[in-house]
């Protein structure tokens, strides 16, 4: 079981992989904190919010983190999360209030009074974790790993080799990455492979339940996003859910111990994760990089678990 902190910016993978986090028995999610991202931080709130309550998760504390990256103007996800963040589906109206702490108190308050280390998985940008690395450094010990989606070796989603997490504040994913904290890194390089296909997606509309309904929307839209864009993709690539995925089964991917560093300064290439997989640099490994997934166990997973709910 593996104890977690989501910082996540709801975001229709996001959505994904919260669902998963919930009904995953492997996972005991402790909190969730929200950044500015795919949608500004007071949507991307509502959205995590609004989607607890339809999970009926209410008992777990939701905070808001920084509106804006450390140093830089927000880059918004709308056009592909739309202009809620979690277009296509109808989502219920929070029934509870966040917590009046900010996302690095919260993650402070739940490191100081939890028994056992926690992971930090991070599925949006890294604004929120590099402010408490920061804030808090007293509580580093209290991080068993942190866990970002973001990223990517030769690849681009954003731009043509920077992803938008990372794109969205260098500055913060440079801070993480040169943190010393024990980091797995989920680029595009395993998300692209994280394909949910045709008749496994219509296998998630055959699923009923109110959860499994709001998600099959939500990955209809998503799927609207990827369709008219250039990818060639069999499948719809679902990023986010790569890193409560890797938590429950590491065995399912592949990865490599390399440094990945974050460029911060370049013309072309600011955002770019630098991640040295031949060693070519005296730069010491700082991270477990994912490069390949088991795809089908990937699909199993986020069916099985939208099957869990039973309301
Ligand atoms: O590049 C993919 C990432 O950007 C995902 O986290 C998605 O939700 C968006 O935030
Ligand atoms: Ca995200």
């Amino acid at each position: 079981m593996e104890d977690i902190i989501l910082d996540c910016d709801p975001g229709h993978d996001d959505a994904v992989a919260l669902m998963i986090a919930v009904a995953s028995k492997d996972i005991n999610l402790l909190a969730v904190t929200t950044s500015a991202g795919n949608q500004k931080h007071s949507q991307t709130l509502r959205n995590a919010m609004s989607l607890l309550t339809l999970m009926k998760r209410q008992d777990i504390p939701v905070a808001s983190g920084n509106t804006k990256p450390l140093m830089r103007e927000l880059i918004s996800g709308v056009s592909m999360h739309g202009i809620t963040g979690l277009d296509g589906a109808e989502l219920p109206n929070p029934d509870f209030f966040s917590q009046s702490m900010s996302a690095v108190e919260l993650i402070a308050k739940i490191l100081t009074e939890h028994p056992k280390k926690v992971t930090l998985v991070v599925t949006g940008p890294c604004t929120n974790i590099a402010l408490f690395l920061s804030v808090h450094f007293e509580l580093r010990s209290r991080i068993k790993q942190i866990v970002i989606l973001g990223g990517g070796m030769g690849l681009g989603n954003w731009g043509p080799t920077t992803e938008f997490n990372i794109q969205v504040d260098p500055e913060a994913a440079k801070i993480v990455m040169d943190s010393g904290i024990p980091l797995v890194l989920a680029p595009l390089n395993v998300a692209f492979e994280a394909q949910l296909l045709p008749d496994e997606i219509s296998k998630i509309h055959r699923i009923k339940n109110s959860v499994a309904e709001t998600i099959s929307d939500l990955m209809d839209f998503y799927g609207i996003s990827f369709g008219k864009q250039r990818w060639g993709f069999k499948g719809l690539p679902l990023y986010d859910p790569c890193t409560v995925a890797w938590l429950i089964d590491p065995s399912k991917f592949t990865s490599k111990r390399c440094n990945v560093g974050v460029e911060t300064k370049g013309e072309l290439t600011t955002g770019e994760t630098v991640i040295d997989y031949y060693h070519i640099t005296n730069r010491k490994p700082n991270a477990d990089v994912l490069f390949h997934i088991d795809r089908k166990w990937f699909a199993d997973l986020v069916i099985d678990c939208l099957k869990s709910f039973k309301f």
